[in-house]
């Protein structure tokens, strides 16, 4: 609450130094010239460009105080810690992606990113195995023991294609193509959540 009412009462604060400014530009450059053509002119000039060093200073530490304080105060009052980049001004929403993904984004990262070139959807074996059937299923790995292809079995898959290999495929084929960490975890769970999908 304090927090809010601060950030509040700089905004207020911020609005009205620059708000002050922009009058003061205005009315030297529109309103005066009418009624004084010579405006400043040599008396005038002197306090004239105080007045225009005193605001532009005023508007610069309004800006560095006000503006920059909250931010700094909503970064360290955030719990998203990871989110805080540079002056914290921009919370990115990491919070919304939870582990489960968008299925229709993960069909489109399955063609863009080029898994249609080794895993089909329709049940035949290519340079990959087929993702169809794939969720859920017992998958024998190269060194004899099987697995259950669960979310967390998918997604590590994905990140790392050579941690666990397929039964009767080579390792370094995919992880050739789709290198270790390349895929970022959100593509990643909407690439599990579209292989959900293909039953
Ligand atoms: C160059 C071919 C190639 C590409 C491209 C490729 N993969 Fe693979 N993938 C393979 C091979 C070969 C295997 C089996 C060996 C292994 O487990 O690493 C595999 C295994 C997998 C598995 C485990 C499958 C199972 O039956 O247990 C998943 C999941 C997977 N890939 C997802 C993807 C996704 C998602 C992409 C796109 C981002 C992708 N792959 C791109 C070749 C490829």
């Amino acid at each position: 609450m304090l927090i809010a009412a601060l950030q509040t009462s700089h905004a207020i604060a911020l609005g009205l130094i620059a708000g002050a400014f922009i009058v003061f530009a205005l009315v030297v450059a529109l309103v005066i010239p009418r009624y004084r053509p010579d405006f400043p002119g040599e008396n005038g000039l002197k306090p004239f460009l105080a007045c225009c060093v005193v605001l532009f200073v005023a508007t610069l530490v309004a800006v560095e105080l006000f503006a920059g304080e909250p931010a700094e105060s909503e970064a360290s009052g955030s719990t998203e810690t990871t989110a805080t980049t540079g002056t914290g001004a921009t919370t990115a929403p990491t919070t919304t992606q939870p582990a489960g993904g968008i299925p229709t984004k993960g069909k489109e990262l399955y063609t863009s990113l080029g898994c249609v070139g080794c895993h089909s959807l329709d049940g035949t074996s290519g340079t990959g195995p087929t993702f169809k059937g794939l969720a859920g299923s017992q998958v024998k790995l190269s060194d004899g023991k099987t697995v259950t292809a669960d979310d967390a079995y998918l997604a590590k898959s994905i990140a790392d294609p050579d941690a666990q290999v397929v039964a009767g495929f080579q390792p370094g084929i995919m992880s050739a193509v789709i290198k270790q960490g390349a895929v970022s975890e959100a593509e990643i769970a909407d690439l599990v959540a579209f292989i959900d999908t293909q039953k």
